[in-house]
């Protein structure tokens, strides 16, 4: 049986910045097989990376994004001199080199942004089995399966439903994305039943991971692509 699959998570956010660029090579040059980044979009229609819904605690500016024009957006500070990247600076840099899993965090019109943008990726080489698309905002990601259904999407739970994994049926989603807090063997079970693979946010402890590994999940999310590196194996 194989170890779960390593995610770098918000690029590698106990290596560098949180998603930038730095981070995203980081986890790359950690050796993580998977990265995972949020993205936003701007009114302006751009799309970028940024985790949290306001600019306070990541960046050197303050309240929502949609307060700043694009450009004066573009100049913070995300941590060490790195920039708000966009997603084809994302993409652009990943190359291919990692499995992307895109967070969409907004939405009024981030599925279909980044559904347009990844078609076009998709057209020009970049395999199917190298995305996923997630979302706890589970009506957005709805709406990204039905414009672009044949790339992967992942459902985003910080809990424990009602009906288990049914919402990820729905969806017909490829994965379960499940916060470590809530991992219940049952909804991991139900989970396998349906075929859909299980992936746990966020995981940097080694005791950990191989407790997951013992309860059949097929991956994680680290910050420290580096330190499960070596029990991922
Ligand atoms: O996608 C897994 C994980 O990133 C979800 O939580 O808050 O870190 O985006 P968060
Ligand atoms: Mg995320």
């Amino acid at each position: 049986m194989s170890q779960p699959l390593l995610i770098s998570h918000r690029g590698a956010r106990g290596l560098a910045p949180e998603n930038t660029l730095r981070a995203l090579e980081a986890g790359i040059l950690a050796g993580a097989p998977w990265l995972e980044f949020d993205v936003q979009r701007h009114p302006s229609g751009e799309l970028f990376l940024l985790h949290d819904l306001t600019l306070d605690r990541s960046t050197n500016g303050q309240g929502l994004p949609a307060e700043l024009s694009w450009e004066a957006l573009r100049a913070l500070d995300a941590g060490l001199g790195e920039r708000l990247p966009t997603l084809d600076e994302a993409l652009d840099l990943i190359d291919q080199r990692a499995g992307v899993n895109i967070e969409l965090k907004t939405w009024d019109g981030t599925a279909a942004a980044v559904a347009a943008k990844l078609r076009e990726r998709v057209a020009a080489g970049w395999p199917l089995e190298k995305l996923l698309v997630s979302s706890f905002h589970l009506p957005e990601l709805f709406e990204f399966h039905q414009l672009a259904p044949e790339i992967p999407v992942g459902a985003l739970l910080c809990g424990v439903p009602l009906d288990w994994a049914a919402c990820a049926s729905e969806l017909q989603a490829a994965s379960l994305n499940l916060s470590s807090e809530f991992v219940d063997a049952r909804l991991v079970a139900d989970a396998k039943s349906r075929g859909l693979a299980v992936y746990v946010y966020t995981v940097n402890d080694p005791e950990e991971y191989l407790r997951l590994a013992a309860l059949g999940v097929d991956g994680v999310f680290t910050d420290y692509p580096d330190r499960l590196r070596p029990l991922a194996v």
